[in-house]
C-alpha cells in the first residue's frame, strides 16, 4: 500500500481557495487508485510574513524537502507590495524554487477543444494548439549578481539586475527541452536575445552544441521579441519552446490566453533529484480573492501533474485530466473561461 506525503502551500487571496479544491480532488483520486496522500499544511508567502515574520519559514522550507511533493497555490498582495525585497512574499517563492533546486519549469499551454470559444483568439487561430514552455527557474535575471539599488555618479538613484547564466545551467535545462520535444512532436524552438545580450549569446551557443545529441528533435531559434508575436499570429507553428527564467514568464502568461484564461494553466517545477513543486502559473489574484470567482482548473491540473511527474501515479492522474474534461464538457466554468459560444451550445442542446 503507497503512500506519500504532499506539503501544501495555500498562499495569500485565491491560493487557499484553489488549493483547497485542488486537495479534495486529490484526496477523492487517491482513494479510487488505492494510495495515501498525508497532507501538511504550511504557511509561505504573505500568510507566513503575518504569521513568522519571513515569507519562506525553515519549517516551510524543511516540511517541502522532506516531501514526496509540494502543491503550491499563490502567494502575494497589496498588503505586502512595499516590503523591503527581503521581506516580500515573491521573495519567499523564489527562495523556495532555489531552496528545492527546481530549475526546470514546465508550462503546458493547450486548446481544450472545449474552450475554443473562450480564447481572446480568433477560433481558426487558437483551435489544435499544444504547446510546451520549458522555463529556467532558479537562475537569470531573477537571482544574478551584483544586483540591488544605489545612486550613480550624478547623485540619482538607481536600480540594477544582472542577466546571468553559467553554462551548466543552459546545458541542463536544454536537455529538459530536447527530452521533452522529443515525447510530444519532436519540434524545439529556444527563445532569446541573442542579437544583444551576452547571456543570450552563450544560451544559443550551447543549445546548438547539444543539439547533436538529438537528431530527432528539430532544433529553431528566434528573438523574443519575435516570439512574443508569433505566439498571437499563429501559435500552432510551436511544439516545445525552452526559454530563460524571465522571457519564460512572459510568454506563458501570453500563451495562457490562447487558451482562454490565466486560471487554465498549471505547471510542474522539477530538479536532478528531491520533490516537484507544482503550481498554477497565476498569482493570487487579489482583485478576484474571497468572492468565489477563482478558476480552480490550473491548481487542479497542477494536482494532476503533482500526480504524473511527482508521484509516478499516472492512472490517477488520467482520472483527474478526464474530470476536469467533464465538468468542462458540462458547461460548469468560471467567469474568466464563460463564452457565449456556450450559451449557444446548451441552448440547442436542451431544444
Ligand atoms: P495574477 O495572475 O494574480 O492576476 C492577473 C489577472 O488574472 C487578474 O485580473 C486576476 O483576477 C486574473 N486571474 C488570475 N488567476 C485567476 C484564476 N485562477 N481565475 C480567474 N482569474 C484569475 O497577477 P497579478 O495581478 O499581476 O499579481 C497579483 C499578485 O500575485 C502579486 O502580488 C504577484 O506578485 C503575485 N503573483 C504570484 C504568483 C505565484 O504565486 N506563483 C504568480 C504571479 C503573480
Ligand atoms: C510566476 C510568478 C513569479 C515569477 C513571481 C510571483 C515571483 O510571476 O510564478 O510566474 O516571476 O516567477
Ligand atoms: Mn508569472
Amino acid at each position: 500500500f503507497k503512500s506519500y506525503t504532499i506539503t501544501l502551500l495555500p498562499g495569500d487571496g485565491i491560493g487557499p481557495e484553489v488549493v483547497s479544491i485542488a486537495k479534495n480532488a486529490l484526496l477523492r483520486v487517491s482513494s479510487i487508485e488505492g494510495f495515501e496522500l498525508k497532507f501538511k499544511e504550511m504557511p509561505m508567502g504573505g500568510a507566513a510574513l503575518d504569521l513568522t515574520g519571513v515569507p519562506l519559514p525553515e519549517d516551510t522550507l524543511s516540511a517541502a524537502k522532506d516531501s514526496d511533493a509540494v502543491l503550491l497555490g499563490a502567494i502575494g498582495g497589496y498588503k505586502w507590495d512595499n516590503n523591503e525585497k527581503h521581506l516580500k512574499p515573491e521573495t519567499g517563492l523564489l527562495q523556495l524554487r532555489e531552496g528545492l533546486k527546481v530549475f526546470a519549469n514546465l508550462r503546458p499551454a493547450t486548446v481544450l477543444p472545449q474552450l475554443v470559444d473562450a480564447s481572446t483568439l480568433k477560433k481558426e487561430v487558437a483551435e489544435g494548439v499544444d504547446l510546451m514552455v520549458v522555463r529556467e527557474l532558479t537562475g537569470g535575471i531573477y537571482f544574478g549578481k551584483p544586483r540591488g539599488l544605489s545612486t550613480n555618479e550624478f547623485g540619482e538613484e538607481c536600480g540594477f539586475n544582472t542577466e546571468v547564466y553559467a553554462a551548466h545551467e543552459i546545458d541542463r535545462i536544454a536537455r529538459v527541452a530536447f527530452e521533452t520535444a522529443r515525447r510530444r512532436r519532436g519540434k524545439l524552438c529556444s527563445v532569446d536575445k541573442a542579437n544583444v545580450l551576452e547571456a543570450s549569446m552563450l544560451w544559443r551557443r550551447r543549445v546548438e552544441k547539444l543539439a547533436s545529441e538529438y537528431p530527432d528533435v528539430e532544433l529553431s531559434h528566434m528573438y523574443v521579441d519575435n516570439a512574443a508575436m508569433q505566439l498571437v499570429r499563429n501559435p500552432k507553428q510551436f511544439d516545445t519552446i525552452v526559454t530563460n527564467n524571465i522571457f519564460g514568464d512572459i510568454l506563458s502568461d501570453e500563451a495562457s490566453m490562447i487558451t482562454g484564461s490565466i486560471g487554465m494553466l498549471p505547471s510542474a517545477s522539477l530538479g536532478e533529484s528531491g520533490p516537484g513543486l507544482f503550481e498554477p502559473i497565476h498569482g493570487s489574484a487579489p482583485d478576484i480573492a474571497g468572492q468565489d470567482k477563482a478558476n480552480p482548473l490550473a491548481t487542479v491540473l497542477s494536482a494532476g501533474m503533482l500526480l504524473k511527474y511527482g508521484l509516478g501515479e499516472e492512472k490517477a492522474a488520467q482520472r483527474l485530466d478526464s474530470a476536469v474534461l467533464d465538468t468542462l464538457n458540462r458547461g460548469f466554468r468560471t467567469g474568466d473561461i464563460y463564452s457565449a459560444g456556450l450559451v449557444r451550445y446548451f441552448l440547442i442542446s436542451f431544444l
